[in-house]
């Protein structure tokens, strides 16, 4: 049986760091609240030099060092991102050039905070169809350009960051990427969006006042639907491979929120060692969140050959996702 499997990790994270204490000359809050109420002590943020691709292709030169590829190996780039340099062309068009990827085709998958598990999800499909393949798949968000910094509900939440994994086929039927799920609830659209930039309204000043280019969330219902979709998708995962919560070595779930990584590690039974957390580092990081939570735990020595690991995301859409991989 085909499979594919991670052949390397890689993450970047821009070097200008915001913390807790700078917000609160800010805006009014306080490094109290945003640490007992998100786990959040610091976040990363993208200079103005920085765009998404950039931050997208530091990760993926890292995790092709790592698996001891070059860009030109590579047959297909795929990023997920909300945030792109722009509309047109994608980010992983970008990114192909900015690495030199001559062979690879490459597109961007919109999924909010699900994207990375999209674009792995995909890619995991094309290399069992295609076992020949060989794919950099990469979650890449530079949210502190789409933040309302004028917005204490939201702004204190979001970071700036990539992650990437090399994907192959591998013959070995125990290990590698064990399963996928993907979900979407279209209808709550309005609970979590970017409203401007589309086709839905014109770029004009009054949408720039309005700041509809701004990314706005209703906060508590968001978080009752997260919990809920995180808990249901890490459940049907398990089905699917026959694993119960002990059977899981690593959660690398999608750092939203402290509470709710809390709320899912007591529904899954699991101690506290075996839920990978840094989101008091990066903040919520939207599609680059779960691949840079990995790379850590990979090049940290967490993971370990055979591990089992689940992977879980929820964001805009709604979208939520699962994966499941034996290291
Ligand atoms: O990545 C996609 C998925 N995203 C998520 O899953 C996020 C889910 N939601 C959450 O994580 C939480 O809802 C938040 C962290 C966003 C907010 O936490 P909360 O405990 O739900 O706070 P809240 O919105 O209910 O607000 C509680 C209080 C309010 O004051 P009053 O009305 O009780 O007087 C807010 O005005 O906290 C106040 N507040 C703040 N205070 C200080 C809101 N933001 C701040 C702030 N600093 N930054």
């Amino acid at each position: 049986m085909i499979r594919s499997r991670i052949l390397g990790t890689g993450s970047y994270a821009p070097r200008k760091v915001l913390s807790n204490k700078e917000l609160e000359s800010m805006i009014d809050t306080t490094d109290e609240w945003i640490t007992t109420r998100t786990g959040i002590r610091q976040r990363h943020i993208a200079s103005d030099d920085e765009p998404n691709s950039l931050l997208a292709a530091k990760a993926g030169r890292n995790a092709l060092e790592m698996a001891g590829l070059s860009a030109e190996d590579m047959d297909l780039i795929i990023v997920g991102t909300f945030t792109p340099d722009m509309p047109m062309p994608s980010t992983a068009c970008l990114v192909q050039a900015e690495l030199g990827a001559k062979r690879a085709g490459a597109f961007d998958v919109v999924a909010a905070c699900s994207g990375f598990l999209h674009a792995l999800a995909i890619a995991d499909k094309f290399i069992k169809a295609e076992p020949t393949q060989k794919i950099l798949v990469i979650g890449s968000e530079v949210l502190s350009r789409r933040t309302n910094w004028s917005d204490r509900s939201t702004c204190v939440l979001f970071g700036d960051g990539a992650g990437a994994v090399v994907l192959a086929a591998s013959e070995e039927a125990d290990s590698g990427v064990m399963s996928t799920h993907l979900h979407a609830d279209g209808r709550l659209w309005e609970l979590l969006t970017v409203r401007g930039l589309g086709t839905s309204c014109m770029v004009d000043e009054d949408m720039l006042k309005q700041g509809l280019h701004y990314i706005e969330m209703n906060g508590r219902e968001v978080f009752k639907h997260a919990v809920r979709a995180l808990e249901s998708a890490a459940m049907e995962a398990l089905e699917a491979n026959g694993w119960s919560g002990e059977d899981i070595d690593l959660l690398v779930a999608h750092q939203a929120n402290i509470r709710i990584l809390e709320f899912l590690r007591e529904r899954l039974g699991l101690p506290r060692e075996k839920v990978f957390i840094n989101i008091d580092k990066y903040g919520n990081t939207s599609a680059a969140s779960i691949p840079i939570a990995l790379d850590e735990a990979n090049r940290s020595g967490v993971l370990k050959p055979g591990h089992k690991v689940l992977m879980v995301s929820f964001g805009g859409g709604f979208t939520w996702a699962s994966a499941a991989v034996t290291w």
